[in-house]
């Protein structure tokens, strides 16, 4: 067998498994409003299970982007997949599999939890009672459910629009800023919720304005801006540093300056904390003890340095970032 047989025989099973665990793909999707491009030439493919975080600014195309998706809003240019099938076209058959929470959920405020949920049962067919037992067992409403609904807290009425977005039982839930407003009990509450679901089996697209809400929530993020794709990454990537360590100590302009002649140091910087930053000699963090020690400089503290995602994301969603001023 000759090497380009062997490595064709060995990508093509990879390639198979690979498309079927793309659970929603999204290639090239635009949306233009007359001048206004609130979607640009967005590419995202989402795998089974995952907990997928759609991340960007106010007005960066979010809503838009998951209003396409649920065939609220149709697409200037380009194509969704979902599950495999062109969701354009084949709306009936893949619609019923995804559920949605878009912005605030429609509520009626005088009725109870419970028949909120049976009056959307009544208008999708096929949603039994036990059903709505369920659902509300999951969102953790099951004993406020004669309750009405204008008695709930924000983070309740948030929980009643996913379990109104999982009456379906459906295997793609894509929520738009449902932490939106919560207070941290809130999120940890919904932070909890998304985990439960996605033990099920389910994917979870999820939308926020902010990285915060949804660091610990997610595994995967997509950050946009401008209705462009600006990164797709794991929040680790984006909160790591390459090595680099943060030292406290007495006279970091002296210790920088002699750090900055080492072959390993020239990139070292004082943060706003008054930290110095660098990375070590050898990558090891005892060899910059050391090496520090040594030249007379003893820290105070040594700590692997973290970047504070906030900052992260809001240098990735300057405007400057996307080249449009
Ligand atoms: N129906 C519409 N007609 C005209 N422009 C629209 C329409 N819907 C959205 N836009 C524009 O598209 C851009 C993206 O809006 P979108 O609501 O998708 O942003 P978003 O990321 O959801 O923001 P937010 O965090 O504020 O919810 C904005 O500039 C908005 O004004
Ligand atoms: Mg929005």
């Amino acid at each position: 067998m000759t090497e380009q047989t062997l490595s064709t025989y060995a990508q093509s099973p990879v390639a198979t498994t690979d498309t079927r665990d793309v659970v929603l793909r999204l290639n090239n999707l635009t949306k233009r409003y007359g001048q206004r491009t609130a979607v640009n030439n967005l590419n995202l493919s989402i795998k089974r299970g995952e907990i997928f975080g759609f991340l960007g600014p106010n007005g960066a195309g979010k809503t838009t982007t998951i209003r396409m998706i649920f065939g609220l809003a149709t697409p200037t240019a380009g194509t969704i997949e979902i599950f495999g099938q062109n969701a354009l076209q084949q709306r009936a058959n893949v619609l019923p599999r995804v559920g949605a929470l878009i912005e605030t959920p429609a509520l009626y405020l005088y009725m109870s939890g419970r028949n909120n949920l049976r009056a959307v049962a009544a208008t999708l067919g096929g949603v039994s009672d036990a059903r709505i037992d369920e659902v509300l067992k999951i969102v953790g409403l099951y004993g406020r459910q004669k309750d009405r609904v204008k008695t709930y807290s924000l983070g309740m009425k948030q929980r009643l629009g996913v379990a109104i977005a999982l009456l379906q039982d459906p295997d793609l839930l894509i929520l738009d800023e449902p932490a939106n407003g919560l207070d941290p009990a809130g999120i940890v509450e919904m932070r909890d919720l998304m985990h439960s679901l996605s033990e099920e089996g389910k994917t979870v697209l999820i939308s926020s304005h902010l990285l915060s809400e949804i660091q610990q929530i997610c595994t995967r993020v997509a950050i946009i801006n401008l209705g462009q794709l600006v990164t797709e990454t794991t929040i680790d990537d984006l909160v790591s540093t390459k090595g680099e360590y943060e030292v406290q100590l007495e006279q970091p302009e002296q210790a920088l300056a002699l750090i900055k002649q080492q072959s390993w140091g020239t990139n070292a910087t004082i943060n706003e904390a008054g930290k110095l930053v660098t990375v070590a000699p050898q990558n090891r963090g005892q060899d910059l003890n050391l090496f520090l020690v040594q030249a007379g400089f003893v820290p105070e503290t040594i700590a692997v340095a973290t970047r504070d995602l906030e900052q992260v994301f809001l240098q990735l969603t300057s405007s400057e970032q996307t080249g449009v001023k």
